[in-house]
Order: structure tokens, then C-alpha cells, then sequence
């Protein structure tokens, strides 16, 4: 029996790659390509995993937000929602999209290292509960924008812990360059939380560090807690504010290949707990609420893109490719940072692959490359369907009309059903806006 990289892809006695126990030839049929796939029961489950293991470590106070940045449209927000998560939102987009899917504001948090006037009065406006302020100019915006509202502002503080999470460096977001944050060893920290005491309509409940995405290593976020409980212990012993809330942002990693390790999210945040109430006793400050933001590891593996393989073009003594009808514009992530995924020609499942090549899309653009190095049966040819596998997060939510490639629909999976979420864009959508 092949082993899969998670347990909602298997393969059936014909030779098709299955996803959430369905033929993904058939939907590929059904709904055309590209076609991202969502399945609505592993994100329930992965939901689920969270704020049962957060519930059983931190009891009453923790909290779980859906940092919906890794797939953003109304129908996971709500998922997410429904499980019991809030959401982190870093955009008026965001906001816009976790209203309409019927998220009240004040279970959202708003993150965002720029936030520009117009997207701190619109938060307001929208009641955002909580925001999760980057740096001391937000603060004053913050502050002087929120008696129109006629309100005193919740406020956590994004302090960048610097630790180096050793990931990609294009996620590594809690060390002391980072541009996400204020630094603790330059002492900006404490000044801006100063400066947040002492600002009138700002109400500051705590702080937040992301250290970056795709960990695997626990001690990342052992690391984060200590740096972090030290800082709240100092500023307790500077100011008397005793910090109530702690994000300790998302980052637990998922498994794109079978070489990555894989992470047992459950017994982590067990660890991460019984770590923090040792911590907090170590440095004497109350265990603050610990709020846990993934994303990746709520969407990616609940997620798979179907192409149709175009052109399979075969350079001599050199190197071949397959070309699919989607491309950079729809899954970016090897462009930005050399991802890796796995990928399978989705009807040829008990053929041998003895072809390596890679697989490549449709943009005037020789960056456009989904995977390289890929074992593909040498049979592969126009009119077969690629899998891409746990494109769930970062995907949708970063997908372009680069080269005006209009954006795949998503098609969610539940419980032997399949809808639509997000319908196909067409060629006609993206010239709506044009004048
Ligand atoms: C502030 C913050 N929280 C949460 C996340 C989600 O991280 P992940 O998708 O790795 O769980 C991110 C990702 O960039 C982030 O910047």
C-alpha cells in the first residue's frame, strides 16, 4: 500500500489519486481545471485539534484565531468560526470577508505591520475587537482615530522576540531585523509600551510575537514563551502593567513531502503549556490568556489544486518539462521561496514514474515553475490531470491575474459532497474594473 503524505489523499483500485474520498479525475471533469479542492472535514478536524488541545492545556485561558491570511474567503472564515475560533485578520479585505461570512467584529484581531489611517478607522467602524498594533506611529493613529468612535481601543503589541525559527527566510518574522514588530534588545519594546499606557484611548491587554512559519522544532515556541514571559516580567517590574493576553502568533509547519517531519500539533501545544506555566512562575508574573494563530496548519493539508497537463516537452539530452493550465498565478510559493510539494499525475496512479521533470506553468515568466524535480510516469501527455498536493494555505490567498489568467474556483469536499465556495473568475471579471 503507498503511504501518503496525509490521510486525506489515497489512491483507488483503478489508479486514480482520490482526495477526501473522491476521484479527483472526476471532479476535475466536473468543474473544469484549475481547480483548487478544499476538504471541509479536515479542516473541522484540524480546527478541532486545536481548541481541544488548547482547552486541555491552557483551560479557560486560551484562546484559538483562524489567521485567515492562509485562505481567505467566506466559507472557511466561517468553518473556522463555527469550530469556535476567532479570526486574525490584516486587512480591511479580511475584515470585509469574516463580516460577510457573519463574524462579528469584536472576535477579530487585526494585525498588519502598515496599517494605513483609512484601515485603523474602517477596524473601528467595523468593531474589531482587538487591535495588534506593530509599532508605535500605528499607536498614535490609533489613539487620536478612536474617539470618533467613541471608544477606548484594545490594543495587544507585536514585540519581535528575536529568535531565529529556522525556516525560510522569507517567514521568519520574530527576528530583531524583522520588519513585522518592535525589538526587545533595542529597548523599543518597552518604550512603546510606555507610550501605550499612556495614551488615553488605548487600552492595552497584552502582547504577541509570530516567530515565523513552517516550524517543526518545538523549541521555537519554548523559546518564544521564555523570551517573551521575560519581557511581560519586565515590564511588570517598569510600569506595573501586567500583561493579560499573550499571542503567541501560528507557525506549527505541515507536511508538504514526505521527507518533512510532520508535527504532533496536539502534544506541542501540551508541551508549550506546561512550559509557560513553569515559565510564569520562574520570572513571578499571572499566567496571562495564551492565544494560539495558526494557519497554515488549519488549511494547507485540507487543500489540492487540479490542473491539465498542456505541453510535455522533452529536451533532448537536457531536461523536460510538463506545462499545466494554471501556473505562478494561482500557486506561487516555489516562485517566492522554493516550496516543495508533491505532485502526481491524478489518473496514471499505478503507473511507474520514470520520468523526472518539472512541472512548470503557463506564464510568460521562466520563474513560473510549480515543482521541479518530479517523477511523473514517461506515458504523461495533454489532457492528463496534475495534483498538486496541500495547497491549501497561501495558495487562494495569493493568487494574481498576472499574464490576465483569471483565478481558479474552490470547490469544497464534505462528508461525500462537493460545492462551490468561490466560484471560477472569468476573463470578463478581470476587465470589470477597467475604464
Ligand atoms: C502574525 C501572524 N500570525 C499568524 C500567522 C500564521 O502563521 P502560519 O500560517 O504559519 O500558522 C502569520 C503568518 O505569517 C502571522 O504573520
Amino acid at each position: 500500500m503507498k503511504e501518503f503524505i496525509c490521510d486525506n489523499i489515497s489512491q483507488s483500485d483503478n489508479g486514480r489519486l482520490c482526495f477526501a474520498g473522491r476521484d479527483t479525475t472526476e471532479l476535475a471533469e466536473k468543474y473544469g481545471t484549475p481547480l483548487y479542492l478544499f476538504d471541509e472535514d479536515k479542516i473541522r478536524e484540524k480546527c478541532r485539534t486545536y481548541i481541544n488541545a488548547v482547552k486541555k492545556a491552557f483551560g479557560d485561558k486560551g484562546i484559538v484565531l483562524y489567521a485567515s491570511k492562509a485562505a481567505s474567503f467566506k466559507r472557511i472564515v466561517q468553518i473556522a468560526f463555527e469550530e469556535g475560533l476567532n479570526i486574525d485578520v490584516v486587512s480591511p479585505g479580511e475584515i470585509n470577508t469574516a463580516l460577510k461570512a457573519g463574524v462579528p467584529g469584536d472576535k477579530m484581531w487585526f494585525h498588519g505591520n502598515n496599517k494605513t489611517d483609512w484601515d485603523i478607522d474602517y477596524a473601528m467602524s467595523s468593531g474589531v475587537g482587538c487591535f495588534v498594533v506593530d509599532n508605535a506611529e500605528e499607536l498614535y493613529v490609533i489613539d487620536e482615530i478612536a474617539p470618533k468612535h467613541k471608544k477606548t481601543q484594545n490594543v495587544i503589541l507585536r514585540i519581535t522576540p528575536g529568535i531565529d525559527p529556522h525556516t525560510f527566510e522569507a517567514v521568519a518574522t520574530g527576528k530583531v531585523d524583522s520588519k513585522f514588530g518592535t525589538a526587545i534588545v533595542t529597548g523599543q519594546a518597552l518604550e512603546i509600551t510606555k507610550t501605550a499606557l499612556s495614551l488615553k484611548n488605548i487600552n492595552l491587554l497584552g502582547f504577541h510575537c509570530h516567530v515565523g512559519s513552517q516550524c517543526f522544532d518545538s523549541q521555537v515556541f519554548f523559546d518564544a514563551v521564555d523570551v517573551m514571559f521575560d519581557f511581560i516580567a519586565c515590564v511588570k517590574k517598569e510600569t506595573g502593567f501586567e500583561a493579560k493576553i499573550f499571542n503567541i502568533g501560528g507557525g506549527y509547519g505541515v507536511k508538504y513531502v514526505e521527507t518533512d517531519a510532520g508535527i504532533d500539533i496536539a502534544s506541542n501545544i501540551q508541551k508549550v503549556g506546561e512550559h509557560a506555566k513553569k515559565a510564569a512562575e520562574k520570572v513571578g508574573i499571572k499566567m496571562p490568556v495564551v492565544a494560539f494563530e495558526p494557519g497554515r496548519s488549519i488549511a494547507a493539508d485540507a487543500g489540492m489544486t487540479l490542473y491539465t497537463a498542456g505541453t510535455v516537452k522533452r529536451i533532448t539530452g537536457y531536461k523536460n518539462y510538463v506545462s499545466v493550465d494554471g501556473g505562478m498565478t494561482d500557486n506561487i510559493r516555489f516562485a517566492l521561496y522554493g516550496s516543495e510539494y508533491t505532485v502526481y499525475n491524478a489518473g496514471r496512479m499505478n503507473e511507474e514514474c520514470d520520468m523526472m521533470c518539472s512541472v512548470v506553468g503557463r506564464c510568460c515568466e521562466s520563474g513560473d515553475i510549480i515543482q521541479e524535480n518530479v517523477k511523473m510516469p514517461s506515458s504523461t501527455k495533454r489532457g492528463d490531470i496534475i495534483a498538486v498536493c496541500t495547497t491549501g494555505a497561501y495558495n487562494y490567498s495569493m493568487a494574481s491575474n498576472y499574464n490576465r489568467i483569471p483565478r481558479p474556483p474552490v470547490v469544497m469536499l464534505s462528508n461525500g459532497q462537493d460545492y462551490i465556495a468561490v466560484k471560477r473568475e472569468t476573463i470578463d471579471d478581470i476587465v470589470r474594473l477597467d475604464i
